[in-house]
């Protein structure tokens, strides 16, 4: 017997929730990851009504389904839906990974891991002890902003609206000495490595961040992926290495395959795979 898909019933399903949702990479690189893995699972792109996440929700778990990844606008409504979440969920403040276990639904952020892993494993670039800008004090930056404080020494988090990033900076309590807020006019000196999780890159909007803050040893990261953003091409132009969020979106999602599968699926191939397909 099989499903509207054509799956087995008795497979074990997986959804992305979002909306819009019909870009989404997700399906593409989770059924990448059952077949080099080996696992027996499905995984699909379902779009949730804006007025109606916790019922689609609820209408995964009745249906059987083992897990589901969340992303825009869903990932604070998903945060307060879990009966548990883990410690970096609840630093981020969104969740991006939700897990059915026993009609209860457990709740996880893997996008800072994602990101530091494909600094440090796919870029090759060293984060630990280093000096860290994070530019933005939306939800893409705070989704980040625990995992990269255990790595750094000495973290900026630079916004248009300061008291936003100062907000963010004195939520992390244990690391509040190793952390400041900045506004962008304000910055000062160079960093190692400069992440980029404003939404400017939407809007092809430079940010008025000084030229002075790249060195040519800087590694610049967009955390937005198939288009080079101005500050992508400001990050060029001062000599810096560029990258853009493409591997985050992989390595995110291999990390929430490893939560739901037990399983560490090998990236690289999925990277070049994606990388091909949109052309860059
Ligand atoms: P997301 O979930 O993508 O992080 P968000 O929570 O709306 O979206 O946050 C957007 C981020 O981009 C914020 O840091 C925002 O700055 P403010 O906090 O001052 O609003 C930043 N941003 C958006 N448009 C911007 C612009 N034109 N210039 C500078 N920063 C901008």
């Amino acid at each position: 017997m099989t499903d509207n898909n054509g799956q087995p019933l008795t497979i074990d399903r997986y959804a992305v929730l979002g909306n819009p949702i019909a870009h989404s990479k997700s399906p593409q690189i989770h059924a990448a990851f059952a077949k080099q893995t080996g696992q027996a699972m499905h995984y699909e792109a379902i779009l949730s009504p804006l007025d109606g996440f916790a019922t689609t929700v609820q209408n995964l778990i009745a249906q059987g389904f083992k897990g589901a990844n969340v992303t825009v606008p869903f990932k604070f409504e998903a945060f307060d839906l879990c009966d548990g979440l883990t410690e970096r969920a609840q630093a981020a403040g969104a969740v991006n990974t939700l897990t059915f276990t026993a009609g209860k639904i457990e709740g996880d952020n893997t996008d800072g891991a994602g990101l530091v892993s494909d600094i440090t494993k796919n870029l090759n670039v060293m984060v630990q002890n280093q000096r860290i800008l994070l530019l933005g004090a939306g939800g893409a930056a705070q989704g980040v902003l625990l995992p990269l404080l255990e790595q750094s020494v000495n973290l900026v988090v630079a916004n248009r609206t300061i008291e936003k990033a100062e907000r963010m900076v004195s939520k992390m309590v244990g690391f509040t000495h190793l952390s400041q807020a900045s506004t962008f006019g304000g910055l000062q000196g160079q960093f190692d490595v400069i992440i980029n999780a404003t939404s400017t890159g939407l809007t092809d909007t430079a940010l008025p961040i000084p030229d002075s803050i790249f060195t040519k040893n800087t590694l610049a990261y967009d955390m937005m992926y198939g288009r080079e953003t101005p500050f992508m091409a400001q990050a060029r132009r001062n000599g810096a290495t560029v990258a853009d969020g493409l591997g985050m979106l992989v390595e995110q999602a291999a990390e929430a395959f490893h939560l739901w599968r037990g399983v560490r699926p090998s990236t690289q191939p999925v990277i070049q795979q994606l990388k091909q397909k949109i052309g860059i």
